[in-house]
């Protein structure tokens, strides 16, 4: 009888990025269950709806099965051509959050987006920047990308505001349904040679970020 380990049939199962007490890690199902929860406490204030599906509406249960169904189609539908890396977000080992990665005919295009969401209580404690910056590490030194994009309603601070601290330069805005009403879109767009650039200027500590498990991940994407 063949074995075959979790990574060589699923390469993400190994994808890890640290820095210090931060980690984002493969959304395993137990993690996955342990994020349902995160967010079915509360993503965001309930006057304000940061995502274009509005997700985080409905009852804790809803809210929570929204995740779970939402990763798990996520999962089902990745290949070489078009994907999205879903990773949970660790501080001090507390799953936190998700960071997404997403491209289409990446090894071809070498452009990247990104989307993420922290729940309620462990917002505002720059855990959303630094997430972002691994994400971005291991777009670029991981995978070789040239560019990555990113998004954000203009009435979401927090997200803009992590955004420009990175360095991306605007690209332009559009109008989108949310909820029944038009709201507009920022979008953003960084540079590879920017990315590479601003390091210390912008007081980002890139320092100290270590990739695990990205080998077979780029094997399965064809980017090797
Ligand atoms: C967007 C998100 C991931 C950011 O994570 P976070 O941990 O809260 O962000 P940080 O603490 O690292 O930084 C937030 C920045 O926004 C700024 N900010 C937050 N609220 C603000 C406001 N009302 N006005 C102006 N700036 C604001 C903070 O000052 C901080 O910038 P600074 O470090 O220069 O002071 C998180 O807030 C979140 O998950 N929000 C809900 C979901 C969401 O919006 N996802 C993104 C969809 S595009």
């Amino acid at each position: 009888m063949t074995t075959m380990d979790d990574v060589t049939v699923w390469p993400f199962t190994g994808l890890r990025v640290v820095q210090g007490d931060l980690e984002l890690r493969y959304l395993s199902d137990d993690l996955l269950h342990e994020l349902a929860a995160v967010a079915a406490r509360g993503v965001h204030a309930p006057d304000r709806m940061p995502f274009t599906v509005p997700w985080t509406r409905g009852t804790p249960e809803e809210v929570g099965r929204s995740v779970l169904t939402y990763q798990w189609g996520v999962r089902s539908r990745t290949s070489p051509e078009r994907w999205s890396i879903e990773l949970a977000v660790l501080r001090d080992g507390i799953p936190q959050g998700v960071q997404g990665l997403s491209a289409t005919d990446f090894a071809v295009t070498r452009d990247v987006t990104t989307g993420s969401w922290l729940g309620l209580e462990f917002q505002g404690k720059g855990t959303g920047t630094r997430m972002r910056a691994l994400a971005l590490h291991l777009a670029f030194e991981g995978f070789g990308a040239q560019v990555a994009r990113t998004d954000a309603f203009a009435d979401n601070p927090a997200s803009n505001a992590v955004t420009r601290k990175m360095g991306y330069a605007p690209d332009g805005i559009v109008t989108l349904a949310r909820e029944g009403q038009p709201a507009v879109s920022q979008r953003y767009r960084l540079e590879r040679a920017d990315w590479e650039q601003r390091g210390a200027a912008c007081g980002l500590d890139r320092s100290g970020i270590e990739l695990h498990g990205v080998g077979p991940v780029r094997r399965f994407l064809a980017i090797d």
